[in-house]
């Protein structure tokens, strides 16, 4: 069966909510999300550093959110650092069933916009008990290593992940800014369901890792997933968006759950009116035309 097959990628007579729309993904083979996600990394402060300039309108973001669908909520550790997993729990707690939070591990925060890959075992045990506590959670449902720490021979960071899911405090394990031969590493130490790297319709350096998740029934979830940055790219995004009467950040996330079955976008933002644009493009279905545009003016 292929991956096209296993998840539903299309609207069904289920689809009650504008993220679920475009189907479903199910993680690990038991955990079943909305592929349309949202990135909470946005509710920070400038440098992703501190509080948000207004956390009301976060916490009615993630509010909104929830009401709209969205079930997948990909966070860290390092948001803030600490601020976007405390305004979830702020917001969300007690959790809806079937919401699945996501967390990382892995980057430490010395400053605004500074980021120090920390994959010590005891920096990811000591983090991993911070995000249990500030989420309110028993288990995180996926935490990911969020970089391979270059510092720390690779099985100590696999083996701690390993680890956290034999004590019961993780349930499932992902990767991010890996290719398929780091999760093929990876694999020998611990189960790996997602991998999280930057890939949207004008960067895809990705590409290759797209199709080795797909065909591995890995979740793909893109980060930076509206940063169409080529100009090229951009005036076909507008073409198709014209057509359409959507917005271009529909298109790119249009785009994206297009291109695969197991891709679960995860557009941040710190605005009510911009995550209910993001989750709507769930409803966008692309033509042939549009495909071969925006495809081509990417090559
Ligand atoms: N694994 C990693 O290394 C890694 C790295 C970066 C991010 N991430 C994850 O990926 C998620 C998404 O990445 P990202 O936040 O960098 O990129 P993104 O989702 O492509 O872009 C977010 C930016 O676009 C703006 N935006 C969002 N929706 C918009 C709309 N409809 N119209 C106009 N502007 C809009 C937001 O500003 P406003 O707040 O003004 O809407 C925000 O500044 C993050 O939240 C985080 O969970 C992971």
């Amino acid at each position: 069966m292929t991956a096209r097959q296993r998840h539903g990628t299309g609207r069904g007579p289920e689809a009650t909510t504008p993220a679920a729309e475009a189907g479903t993904f199910t993680l690990g083979g038991d955990l079943t999300v909305n592929r349309m996600g949202f990135g909470a990394m946005r509710i920070t402060g400038r440098g992703i550093f501190g509080p948000p300039a207004d956390p009301e309108e976060c916490i009615r973001v993630l509010r909104r959110s929830v009401e709209l669908g969205v079930n997948f909520i990909d966070t860290a550790d390092s948001y803030g650092p600490y601020v976007s997993e405390e305004l979830i729990a702020q917001a969300l707690y007690p959790y809806p069933d079937g919401l699945v939070i996501a967390t990382k591990a892995g980057l430490e925060r010395p400053g605004p916009d500074q980021w120090k890959p920390n994959g010590r075992p005891e920096h990811i045990r000591r983090e991993c008990e911070g995000s249990l506590r500030r989420l309110r959670v028993e288990r995180i449902d996926l935490y990911q290593l969020h970089r391979i720490d270059s510092a720390v021979p690779e099985d100590e960071q696999f083996g701690v992940m390993a680890e956290l899911v034999r004590e019961g405090k993780v349930r499932h394990v992902g990767l991010s800014e890996v290719d398929a031969a780091a999760v093929e590493r990876a694999r020998r130490v611990v189960p790996i369901v997602s991998v999280q790297n930057r890939y949207n319709v004008a960067d895809r350096e990705w590409e290759n890792t797209v199709d080795y998740c797909e065909r591995e029934d890995v979740a793909f979830i893109p980060w930076y997933p509206l940063g169409a940055g080529d100009v090229q790219v951009e005036r076909a995004v507008e073409r198709v968006a014209t057509r359409h009467g959507a917005s271009p950040m529909q298109v790119a996330l249009a785009w994206l759950l297009d291109r695969s079955p197991v891709m679960l976008p995860i557009p941040g933002t710190s605005k009510v009116r911009h995550l209910e644009e993001n989750v709507a493009a769930a409803a966008l279905r692309l033509t042939d035309e549009d495909r071969v545009e925006l495809g081509a003016a990417a090559a």
